[in-house]
């Protein structure tokens, strides 16, 4: 992972996305750290992080994202490039772009580009910092999935913000 994250962005998205998507195909990966996860989750009420590795100098940050059925992020960006994969049932992504041009302050203008359902043998998902990667991540399904992510070093102050579209208003991150 740190020599995937120790890379220019534009040679380490699609490594740290190859990457993803080989693990998540890796039946003993699956077995030791994703099958272990399932009985829990069920029964929790919002998605979360239940593992999360962070190289002591910010360079990389893996972390295995648990989505219980019907729960799902906020809009958001990120302060660093992205990757996931689904490990484990289907995750649905929507993405926006954004259509102003940040002049003005806690605002923002977004527009939804696309949406994706992702499942293990569909690859990884990338995102780049700021507004190359405004999403919104959820399992509308009705069983459990699982998806891994690796974010490579911060690139801005604000560890990401949220969006609230029906109000063109933008925010500061309040949680993962
Ligand atoms: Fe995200």
């Amino acid at each position: 992972m740190r020599s995937i994250c120790e890379l220019p962005t534009g040679s380490a998205l699609p490594r740290a996305a190859r990457f993803l998507a080989d693990l998540v195909q890796e039946p003993a990966f699956l077995g030791s750290q994703i099958l272990p996860l399932l009985g829990e989750a069920r029964y929790a009420k919002g998605w979360y992080v239940a593992r999360r590795y962070d190289a002591p100098d910010g360079a990389y940050s893996l972390q295995v994202f648990v989505w219980p059925p019907g729960t799902g992020t906020r809009i958001h960006d990120h302060s660093s490039w992205g990757a996931y994969a689904c490990a484990m049932g289907t995750v649905l992504e929507e993405r926006y772009d954004r259509k102003d041009d940040g002049s003005v302050a806690e605002h923002a203008r977004l527009r939804k580009a696309w949406q994706l359902r992702w499942s293990p043998k569909d690859g990884a998902s990338t995102v780049l910092p700021g507004a190359g990667g405004i999403h919104r991540v959820g399992n509308p399904g009705e069983g459990v999935a699982v998806s891994v992510h690796l974010y490579g070093p911060r690139t801005e102050e604000i560890d990401g913000r949220d969006y609230a579209p029906s109000r063109d208003y933008v925010c500061d991150r309040t949680e993962t």
